[in-house]
């Protein structure tokens, strides 16, 4: 096991889709196979957006059984819910005030905000609340907290992890080094799954399966993959299709092999080529399927599990804060 530490948040927002799941899920569960791993439900972030207390909640235990569910190493993982441990308040209002305006101004979620109103010739601000502002400084309490040599992200989420740097590096040049330089690891294949019509599979496109769907739903979700019209005996390039796409995320490599050889001999049809995608989805998800299941009914258990990361957070956390206190205010 290395000594590095890894973290990551994920946002309580909705059930994740395979994409995310091959994205960035996947790599971090395994991840906590070989390394310490935080990981945290940041259900604070999920605040600027969603103002509904039942909505958080409820997403928030969907993706901490969503991880435990999927495999997460829980000797090596600490799992726990970003809100409960109060260092992480008291060190975003401490950072506030030694993270320049200039900084915030330059984020790319917030930039974004702001060009979408500028089409829609709205006011500038418009939607722009201060926890969407100041969100790079909570991330960079996150990060900072726990001691975090690495933070595997999506490309999204670069820019915010280079803001923890930045800002940790000036505190040490201020305060003495206290803080660990983190590094942003982007996930290498993160943006190459493709959805039902072959774009990004993304939300906004509508293009998504759900992680958790169940057998019947999954099945009519692969049969709409969208394909070009070749019949089965014609040849056919397993890297332009999205059914052979997903099916590398879901197939030992012997299979993976025996489809491309399939795809490209003109050896079977679209039909066929989906039913063992299927069947190959269904077989890695079918166990984790119940397993979330089962902890969604059983919510008491999640929250011990998370009750317990709480408290082992909580130990390093409370090292940090106490520290960083001294040094900012004697
Ligand atoms: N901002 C991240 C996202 O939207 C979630 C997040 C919050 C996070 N705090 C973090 C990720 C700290 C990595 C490290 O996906």
């Amino acid at each position: 096991m290395s000594e590095k530490i890894i973290l990551t948040g994920i946002k309580p927002t909705g059930m994740p889709h395979i994409g995310n799941y091959i994205g960035a899920l996947k790599p971090l569960i395994e991840n906590s196979r070989h390394n310490k791993t935080v990981v945290f439900i940041a259900d604070l972030h999920a605040l600027n957006s969603i103002h509904d207390a039942k909505t958080i909640k409820q997403h928030t235990y969907e993706i901490a059984a969503l991880l435990i569910s999927m495999g997460l190493d829980m000797n090596n993982a600490i799992l726990f819910r970003q809100s409960d441990i109060d260092a992480v308040y008291k060190l975003n209002t401490l950072l506030m005030n030694i993270t320049p305006k200039g900084l915030m101004n330059r984020a790319h979620s917030y930039k974004a905000m702001l060009e979408k109103n500028a089409a829609a010739g709205d006011d500038m601000d418009a939607g722009v609340n201060m926890g969407l502002y100041t969100y790079p400084i909570l991330m960079s309490a996150d990060i900072l907290l726990y001691n975090t040599d690495i933070v595997p992200v999506g490309a999204d989420q670069k820019q915010h992890v280079e803001f923890a740097r930045d800002i940790a590096e000036y505190f040490n040049r201020t305060y003495g080094n206290l803080f660990r330089l983190p590094e942003p690891q982007i996930g290498a294949d993160a943006g190459l799954v493709p959805g039902l019509d072959g774009r990004k599979m993304s939300k906004s496109y509508d293009n998504t399966i759900p992680l958790f769907a169940d057998a019947p739903t999954l099945k009519k979700l692969v049969m709409r993959i969208i394909t070009d019209s070749k019949l089965p005996n014609e040849p056919k390039n397993p890297d332009e299709s999205t059914i052979f796409l997903l099916y590398k995320h879901f197939a030992n490599d012997a299979d993976v092999a025996n489809l491309r050889r399939l795809f490209e001999n003109g050896e079977i049809g679209y039909g066929d080529a989906k039913k063992m995608l299927f069947n190959a989805i269904d077989a890695q998800l079918a166990a984790p399927r119940e397993k979330y299941k089962s902890l969604m009914s059983h919510t008491d258990e999640l929250d011990e599990i998370l009750a317990t990361g709480a408290a082992r957070a909580r130990k390093i956390a409370n090292n940090t804060i106490e520290r960083v206190m001294r040094a900012m205010l004697g």
